[in-house]
This record gives C-alpha cells, sequence and structure tokens, in this order.
C-alpha cells in the first residue's frame, strides 16, 4: 500500500508503520482491510480538523468505516486532564464501547491526548495514529509513550500504549509553518547523533532538497527516523535502558523550553540542547571538537538556535534540570555523543562542568 513500509516489533503488539506522500486518502480501505474496531471516534485538533477531516472523513466513508470526527482546542494548552475528561464524556455520549477505537489525527498534542484515551477508555480500546507534523511523524507516534500534562510538569501523568497501526502521509508537511517543520527537523538529526553516522550524512547532503520538501527525499527521510526508533522501542520498550539514548538534548533542552516558559519550542529548544550536550562531550574529553562542531554547524544551516539565549535564567535553567523526569536518584543522567553516530549515558558530569556550558 505504500513506498515505505516497516514493522515495530513487539510480539503480539507488533504493528505497521506505512510512510508515501498522499496515503491520507488511502486510509480508510486499509483500515476497513484490518480488523481493529467495528467504528472509531477520530480525535483532532481544530486546526488539523480543518486541514485534513473531510479528506480522512471521506476516504473512511468510502470504504465503510464507519466513523465520527471530535475535535479540541490545538496547543499543548489542550493536553491536560480537563480535556481529557471532555473527550472521555464525549466518546461515552456517543455511545463508543469496548470493540470501537480511536483515531488520533495530528501533531504530537493529538497523539499523546488520543494515545491515552485509547489507554483508560473502557479499560483500553485500540487505536491508530495519522501523525500530521513532522515531529510526531518520527518520534511521537511511534513508541507507544501517550500521556497529558499536569501543573506540576509536561507529561507526568500517561502510559506506555502501542498503537495498531500508523500511517504517515508527508504531503501534509507542506501545510506546516517552518518553525514547526524545523523543530522536527532537530529531532531527525537526532537520529543520526546517537545512532546512525551514514543518516547524518544523508541530512549534510540532501539539506536544500529537505528544505523544500522534495518527497523521496522527505519520504526516505521519514523512513529511516521511523526505523531508529522502531529498533530502539523494539528492544528497550519502556526505556530501562537503551530507549533512554532517544533523550539526547533532551536534557538541557527541557530545563531550555521550561525556562522561557515554553516559549522556545520543543524541537528548537532541544537543537541549543543537543549543541550544549556536545560542548558537555567535548569537555568531558569524549567527543572530539571537531566532531561537535560539525552537528553544531548542521544544525545552525537549518535554521535552528544552537545558542540558550542570553536573558534566560541560568539559575532556573539549573532548577529545571534537577528536577527533570529522567533524574534517577538525585542524579541528572546526560546522553553525551563520543562521535557521530554514538553516544553513551553518564551522570559523571560536574556543576562545573554545566556552569561552564551554560555560561556560553
Ligand atoms: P502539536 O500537536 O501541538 O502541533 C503543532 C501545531 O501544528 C498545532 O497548532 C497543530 O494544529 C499544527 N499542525 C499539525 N499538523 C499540521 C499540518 N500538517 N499543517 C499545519 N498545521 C499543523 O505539537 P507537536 O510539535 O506535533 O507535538 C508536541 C507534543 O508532542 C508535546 O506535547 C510533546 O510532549 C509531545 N511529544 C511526545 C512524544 C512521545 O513519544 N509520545 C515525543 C515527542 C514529543
Ligand atoms: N521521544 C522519546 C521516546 O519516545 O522515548
Amino acid at each position: 500500500m505504500s513506498s515505505y513500509q516497516l514493522d515495530v516489533g513487539l510480539g503480539e503488539r507488533s504493528y505497521p508503520i506505512f510512510i508515501e506522500d498522499g496515503i491520507m486518502e488511502q486510509i480508510g480501505a486499509d483500515l476497513a482491510k484490518r480488523d481493529i474496531a467495528s467504528r472509531y471516534a477520530v480525535i483532532s485538533d481544530d486546526h488539523v480538523a480543518k486541514l485534513y477531516g473531510s479528506t480522512l472523513m471521506a476516504s473512511l466513508e468510502q470504504a465503510g468505516v464507519q466513523a465520527e470526527l471530535v475535535t479540541f482546542p490545538r496547543g499543548e494548552a489542550s493536553k491536560n486532564l480537563q480535556v481529557f475528561a471532555e473527550l472521555s464524556s464525549r466518546l461515552a455520549q456517543m455511545g463508543l464501547d469496548r470493540k470501537s477505537g480511536l483515531i488520533a489525527l495530528g501533531g504530537g498534542v493529538t497523539g499523546d491526548l488520543t494515545g491515552f484515551l485509547a489507554s483508560s477508555y473502557m479499560r483500553g480500546i485500540p487505536f491508530v495514529q495519522i501523525p500530521t507534523t513532522l515531529l510526531a511523524q518520527v518520534d511521537s507516534s511511534v513508541g507507544g509513550k501517550t500521556g497529558v500534562d499536569i501543573p506540576e510538569g509536561k507529561n507526568l501523568v500517561g502510559a506506555f500504549y502501542q498503537p495498531k497501526a500508523v500511517y504517515i502521509d508527508t504531503a501534509v508537511l507542506t501545510t506546516l509553518p517552518l518553525e514547526e517543520f524545523l523543530g522536527g527537523i532537530a529531532e531527525v538529526i537526532k537520529y543520526g547523533v546517537i545512532r546512525d553516522f551514514e543518516f547524518y550524512c544523508f541530512m549534510e547532503r540532501n539539506l536544500d532538497a529537505i528544505l523544500e520538501l522534495n518527497p523521496p527525499v522527505i519520504q526516505e527521510m521519514v523512513h529511516t527516523c521511523c526505523r531508529i526508533k522502531a529498533e530502539v522501542v523494539a528492544e528497550d520498550e519502556r526505556e530501562s535502558d537503551l530507549r533512554r539514548i532517544l533523550n539526547f538534548g533532551h536534557t538541557i533542552g527541557h530545563a531550555v523550553e521550561a525556562a522561557s516558559d515554553f516559549s522556545i519550542i520543543h524541537g528548537h529548544a532541544v537543537a541549543i540542547g543537543m549543541v550544549a550536550a556536545l560542548r558537555l562531550a567535548v569537555a568531558s574529553g569524549l567527543c572530539k571538537k571537531k566532531e561537535a562542531g560539525r552537528v553544531a554547524t548542521l544544525i545552525h544551516t537549518f535554521g535552528l538556535p544552537t545558542e540558550i539565549p542570553e536573558a534566560l535564567d541560568r539559575e532556573r535553567i539549573k532548577a529545571y534540570l534537577k528536577t527533570d523526569k529522567k533524574t534517577i536518584g538525585g542524579s541528572v543522567f546526560y546522553v553525551l555523543p563520543t562521535t557521530i553516530g554514538k553516544v553513551i549515558i553518564t551522570n559523571e558530569i560536574t556543576e562545573e562542568q554545566i556552569d561552564a556550558v551554560l555560561k556560553r
């Protein structure tokens, strides 16, 4: 059905990922063939619903798949327990039962919220991901992390709950604002640095084609990211070990994002966090300065930030570092590259080294 297909290997819970430009119109026909649910609620934010809701609903209707569209206001502010409760009530009012399923049509907010809803509605019903941001296509729609934010922190309530299938239509990226696209690119570069030097070189070689959204190049890029994520998740679904490498750039990145009161969007904060982690790796003697510089140059050339803005309070960043979700027993763990394509995880970073990186 698509040019690129792969599987997330999790035994009985394995699922396919389909990647193709324009796949949205074929989703109904494919879902009709799969024995996932008797009927669906399609959950989408109001912006994505306007852009792609009718194409998806038409595709489902043509294939005889019973479905109803349910929307919520777009943005991270909706990823909370109140919207979760409102959507739960809506599903109950629609009469969705244990045989029903959910379809997440949208970015990471929609996917995380819908996945969590699926994990708990009727104690668990199946769901399908149709990610529409680059970040969701290469990261959040694959791997089963679902959840919502609470006032005490982002993603603090949730569940590991895998979808039944992921349909990635790369054509929808044409309507994505550049800032959001670049946020996804930060996560894409991350995959090359943590696990695949060849792919990292592909990103360097194809920078112009990627920014021009050349379809074959974008499909290959998304496919490689999903392949790497699928491999990591298949080996360590619950993040007890290997999956932690996906947090490269996220320790300092999350602290920068929070200290900016979320005015710096996630992917851009991750870009800053990756450069900071590379500098820590150089300062610890783990990575050559030239290699770190090469990655920082690529990040910068794509148009992503590499420096922590002067105006951000360094003490606030340090305070957020200490309360990071990835902190274990009071130790902050960092994912640090030893070369492009390989990383180690360490908690042997001194406060002086952190201060030096934050000072720049
Ligand atoms: P998002 O879902 O809020 O989407 C960003 C914006 O883009 C929204 O305004 C949305 O309406 C709009 N949009 C989406 N697709 C579009 C399209 N094709 N064209 C035009 N506009 C479009 O945010 P996001 O960046 O996709 O995801 C961020 C969320 O993902 C965060 O909550 C983060 O915690 C979560 N996340 C989860 C995981 C995971 O493993 N579950 C991983 C990374 C991030
Ligand atoms: N986004 C990190 C993970 O899925 O583990």
